[in-house]
């Protein structure tokens, strides 16, 4: 059992195999948190808590005479509003009585072997390879009959802690809940570097390291998704943590939806975070004896930098959060025509280019938008998912059909979440949109977003895409979504509780997705929201992996990737060869160079093969033998970053090693040539040093130890311009 309770000192220990997180209640009931990080050995931390009268921060009503004790300065395991805690709060409710204010104390725990489950939401979950245990802690304010459950995974192997809360109405009058958070956890300190990953459409996580000052600073979404602009994924590191050292911090939201991650650093210079659905347009009836259950958190600790602490998020959601056929088996090498033909396209000219893609050893073809309704431009059409036979010259079979005969499995792209103006759904339900009565709606690329905290909206969309579905043999669907949301305001919904429209779009896109991917297991699912605009932990739930950027330029994706990498593992990151000169910056680069860099990834090419030369057909068909080769070790092997693409102007570098360290690839581009260059040397990682390895299948051999300390000196001649590439194999001698 990973959950040690201590009934004398009244202690909760979280044991993972290399961290402890600590909870204790104290007098009146309060739970305070004790400690998050390197192992302990069971002590009661509570040592470290220290208190001291401090004006304006007052005293709980029953410890008045001692004016030491106040919620104001002690750390706590889920922050009240309105009750002498002036920090950023955890919970914020408006009670029976109009009054805002929570004070919640322990009533009971819980602890139990195996994983709670979010009826509703993703969350990870344990299986027969990877065990959890759960604490279940009960928190009650007496005066207003708010109930808390604090639910605790322990996945002790992985070294994750999942967190996430219940919160009940047990009253018997609706109260409204206007903050609920997933986590909230206190530092004693702060002096810590805060990572958050910020970015724009066409460049996503782009990493952001500074120190944590005073005030409130935080991340966070309004746009109905979790967003290309900022990540539900923060880090908290010693300001000295490098990628093999340091005392690092992961918080993870499994969430699509509208977020906020807010650290706070206070008056005696201590810290606090806290994460989960965003507040602001956030308001949420709860009739009496119902409930509420918020999204999970997945923490991770490590004490040997940012590298590992990369590795425990990487392991755990390809293990334990990813799920369905594709979470183990090979995922095929695709062709997307979006690139290629984006709208301007025949069924005959879909055929070609699988033709083409078929003879190189290409296994799946993905047919992009356009092939539906009216849909010839991003005008019209969004809504309507009724095949376009005449574009298609006959039906969906037999299209799949002619793919199929070349031996490819076939794809197809949706955007179910939309709908046009101009199509024949929005004619018949104009309601069905968002948008708020008397107002004109926010356009964005022409489309509108559907309703999908109705029922009826749902309903008709998962049957229209389950219609399209069965049509043909489809082995691969890519979910995107175009647009960010804005007048939000339901039709199903009364006028006081408006505040719960974005909340309850992503319980009902989850809904649908959970249905869809249950009817369909084989179909291998990538999501997709301009690129990477709803690259999510929630949403690898549901979909193993996601379109990581509508830029596929190989050199700005070293940077995008590379800031991915951090919180996602590589099996999660779609990536694909594009046509060079890039379509988006025009920046030349080889065949080999988009190569590599599409392989750390889950590989494809999105261009027009019949416009290429043999001799860059014959490096195509080398590429697939390659990645073919190496797939399992860059989707399981360890991901090791060797340089920051956004900090080292000569090259990016990073590496996989398989868990069994007798194989190794490491990937190097340059990013700016020099004349008469100094030489490169490049430290290796994760390889066993006792081990001797061939490189590239070298006669010489070189010990682990010899790559690690040492390191590998590039040959000067193999790189010399910009954006060339390397790529060197190790096997074990
Ligand atoms: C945005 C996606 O990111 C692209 O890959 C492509 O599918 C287009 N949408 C199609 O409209």
């Amino acid at each position: 059992m990973s959950i040690i309770y201590n009934n004398i000192n009244n202690t909760f220990t979280l044991q993972t195999k290399h961290s402890s997180y600590q909870l204790k209640i104290v007098d009146l009931g309060y739970v305070l948190h004790t400690y998050y990080g390197n192992t302990i050995y069971g002590d009661d931390m509570s040592y470290l808590i220290q208190m001291a009268n401090r004006c304006f921060s007052g005293n709980p009503y029953e410890c008045s005479l001692d004016r030491c004790f106040s919620l104001d300065t002690l750390p706590q395991e889920y922050s009240c509003f309105g009750t002498g805690d002036y920090r950023i709060h955890s919970i914020q409710t408006i009670n029976q009585d109009g009054s805002y204010a929570s004070d919640l104390r322990y009533s009971s725990h819980k602890i139990y072997a195996g994983k709670y489950h979010l009826e509703g939401l993703p969350s990870m979950y344990a299986d027969k390879d990877t065990a959890a245990d759960t604490l279940e802690l009960t928190l009650k304010d007496k005066s207003t009959g708010l109930t808390v459950v604090l639910y605790y995974g322990v996945f002790e192997d992985l070294d994750i802690i999942t967190r996430a809360a219940k919160i009940v109405n047990n009253s018997n009058a609706p109260i409204k809940l206007t903050k609920a958070s997933s986590l909230c956890i206190d530092f004693n300190e702060m002096n810590m570097d805060m990572i958050t990953f910020y970015g724009r459409h066409a460049m996503e996580r782009l990493m952001q390291r500074t120190p944590i000052h005073h005030g409130i600073q935080s991340v966070g979404s309004l746009r109905g998704t979790s967003s290309h602009h900022y990540n539900p994924f923060v880090i908290f590191c010693d300001h000295a943590a490098t990628e093999e050292s340091g005392n690092c911090y992961g918080f993870s939201l499994l969430y699509s939806g509208n977020f906020l991650a807010a650290a706070e650093a206070d008056q005696i210079n201590n810290t606090r975070f806290v994460m989960g659905i965003n507040p602001d347009q956030f308001c949420f009836q709860l009739n009496a004896q119902e409930c509420f259950f918020t999204p999970e958190v997945a923490l991770s600790y490590s004490s040997e930098g940012l590298g590992a602490l990369s590795q425990n998020f990487h392991k755990a959601y390809r293990n334990n959060l990813c799920r369905g056929k594709y979470k183990k088996a090979r995922r095929p090498v695709l062709i997307n025509n979006w690139e290629a033909t984006f709208f301007d396209f025949t069924g005959d000219q879909l055929v070609n280019i699988a033709k083409d893609a078929a003879e190189l050893g290409i296994e799946l073809f993905v047919m992009d938008d356009g092939w539906f309704g009216d849909r010839n431009d991003d005008f019209r059409g969004l809504g309507d998912w009724v095949v376009n036979e005449e574009k298609l010259q006959g039906s969906l079979k037999e299209l799949v059909d002619k793919i199929n005969a070349l031996g490819m499995k076939f794809g197809i792209w949706v955007e179910p979440e939309m709908v046009n103006e101009n199509s024949d759904l929005y004619r018949k339900h104009p309601d069905w949109a968002l948008q708020i009565p008397g107002r004109l709606p926010n356009l964005s690329r022409h489309q509108l977003v559907l309703d999908f905290s109705r029922k009826e909206v749902r309903d008709y969309i998962y049957d229209s895409i389950c219609k399209v579905l069965e049509s043909a043999p489809i082995e691969y669907v890519k979910w995107d979504m175009n647009r960010n949301l804005a007048d939000v305001w339901s039709a199903a919904l009364p006028t006081d509780r408006q505040g719960e429209v974005f909340h309850r779009y992503v319980l009902g896109l989850y809904e649908v997705l959970e249905k869809i991917t249950n009817r369909f297991p084989d179909i291998l699912f990538e999501g997709c929201s301009g690129g990477g605009g709803r690259f999510d932990a929630g949403m690898l739930y549901y979909f193993p992996q996601s379109w990581c950027s509508d830029d596929t330029d190989a050199i700005e994706r070293l940077e995008i990737q590379y800031g991915t990498s951090y919180g996602y593992p590589v099996s999660s990151v779609g990536s694909h060869v594009s046509v060079s000169p890039n379509q988006q910056t025009g920046r030349e680069t080889s065949l080999d160079t988009r190569g590599t860099v599409a392989m750390s990834g889950t590989f494809g090419y999105e261009l027009d093969i019949s416009k290429m030369t043999p001799e860059e057909k014959e490096i195509v068909k080398q590429q697939i033998k390659h990645f073919k080769k190496y797939y399992f070790l860059i989707q399981d092997g360890s991901y090791y970053r060797i340089s920051n693409p956004g900090e080292n102007n000569d090259y990016a570098a990073w590496q996989f090693v398989s868990q069994d360290r007798s194989s190794s690839l490491v990937n190097i581009v340059t990013l700016h040539a020099r004349a008469n260059a100094p030489f490169m040397h490049i430290k290796l990682k994760g390889l066993d040093p006792e081990k001797q390895y061939r490189i590239n299948e070298s006669k010489e051999t070189y010990s682990g130890a010899a790559l690690i300390y040492g390191g590998y000196p590039v040959p000067y001649e193999k790189l010399t311009n910009d954006y060339q590439s390397l790529q060197l194999c190790l096997s074990e001698a």
